[in-house]
């Protein structure tokens, strides 16, 4: 168990620590959807408390004055909430770049004008697959995918940059042509292919999510060779392919190093270096009870690992150390029970195997997506009881 107490933090840390720079908004777990792979904690039925309107504009308020710049809007789904539209009037006003990260469940024509007109510069959908039946099983609804393609048609209309963003998997990570078709159909102008990243829900559902890397390479090259053909004809759409890195042997930078330039506030007002750290073993502080600043400068959850002292070995003596900070914290606990250890994805960890494991467990045949455990509120109270 990590030390979880108060303690004022290392001056040098606060000296050389710079503001958050992207700060998200988790505005409620609410959501109509029950996507497997969601990122949201496994418990969130357990976190219903979401700060109000006036709470939130006051977290703005005071990230901006701190630095930062961009602000997302994100959940759960952030169209349950009947006061985005004040909030993104705030936020333009405060001078953040804004986005807003949804299922488009919920959107209508009306919104997407009224957000465009209260500044919001950018709107991201989800999409869960490229044909209507697998999306809406993902999904858990049988309106989904039409909802998602009327909305994809509407964010385009209303003049913001078309950013389509589609959860791949080893369900659907084959029809990524169809996929790609799809979203240029649809003009998009970015196109987001990312593999999920297995936290949350989606770490729950790894065994049946994970795709082999037969699938990979062959959504790697699929991928590329409509690169080359878009720039061949000077297309403006842009396709990002994200893989999940338990194909790689060194980790990722996460966040770009623990409490460095992102901030995430969730529904209930804690304060997090990451989506995903609500699971580890640290007391988090709450906007309601402390100021931001504070938060990020001197908070025992944020300081917990800046800086390189806490870690272990091979990490501690490692020469990769300033590109990838040992990678994932929450990945570190999730697969070896201690937050202090280097990602297991990296091929230095003595838990390595544990990568290896996963890898071979998905060239395996795996149940069908009906198998998947869906993040639902039942699901979730199930899994807070147990
Ligand atoms: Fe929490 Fe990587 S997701 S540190």
């Amino acid at each position: 168990m990590l030390n979880t107490g108060s303690t004022s933090a290392d001056s040098t840390l606060v000296a050389n620590q710079g503001p958050p720079l992207w700060l998200l908004a988790e505005l409620t777990y609410r959501c109509p959807l029950q996507c497997p792979y969601c990122s949201n904690p496994l418990e969130f039925a357990n976190h219903k408390d979401e700060l109000t309107t006036a709470q939130w504009i006051d977290v703005f308020t005071q990230a901006r004055a701190l630095g930062a710049a961009q602000l997302g809007f994100s959940g759960g789904e952030p169209l349950v909430r009947d006061d985005l539209v004040e909030l993104i009037e705030a936020a333009r006003e405060l001078g953040f770049y804004t986005n807003l990260i949804t299922s488009g469940m919920g959107l209508t024509e009306q919104k997407v004008n009224a957000f465009k007109q209260a500044g919001l510069d950018h709107i991201q959908i989800s999409f869960q697959a490229s044909d209507a039946e697998i999306n809406n099983m993902l999904a858990g609804s049988r309106k989904a995918f039409d909802q998602k393609l009327a909305m994809a048609r509407a964010v385009k209309a209303a003049g913001y940059p078309m950013v389509l963003n589609f959860v791949t998997h080893r369900h659907n990570i084959d029809e990524i042509e169809k996929i790609i078709e799809l979203c240029l159909a649809l003009e998009a102008d970015f196109v987001e292919l990312a593999t999920c990243q297995y936290y949350g829900w989606a770490h729950l559902n790894r065994a049946g999510l994970l795709p082999t890397k037969a699938q990979l390479d062959h959504a790697e090259a699929v991928t590329q060779r409509y690169r080359l053909k878009l720039a061949a004809e000077n297309h403006p759409c842009k396709l990002i392919l994200v893989t999940p890195d338990y194909y790689e042997e060194r980790p990722k930078g996460c966040m770009n190093g623990w409490g460095n330039i992102f901030l995430s506030i969730t529904p209930d007002g804690t304060a997090l270096p990451c989506h995903s750290a609500r699971q580890l073993p640290v007391t988090f502080p709450n906007v309601t009870a402390h100021s931001l600043s504070h938060i990020w400068y001197d908070s025992f959850g944020f300081n917990r690992f800046r800086g390189y002292e806490w870690m272990s070995e091979p990490c501690r003596s490692c020469d990769e150390k300033e590109k990838d900070f040992g990678g994932c914290r929450c990945q570190a606990y999730m697969l070896t029970g201690d937050a202090t250890q280097a990602d297991p994805v990296c091929s230095k960890s003595p838990h390595h195997d544990k990568i290896l494991a996963a890898r071979a467990e998905a060239d395996l045949p795996q149940p069908p997506i009906e198998a998947l455990t869906f993040r639902n509120e039942r699901n979730s109270r199930i899994i807070c009881k147990s």
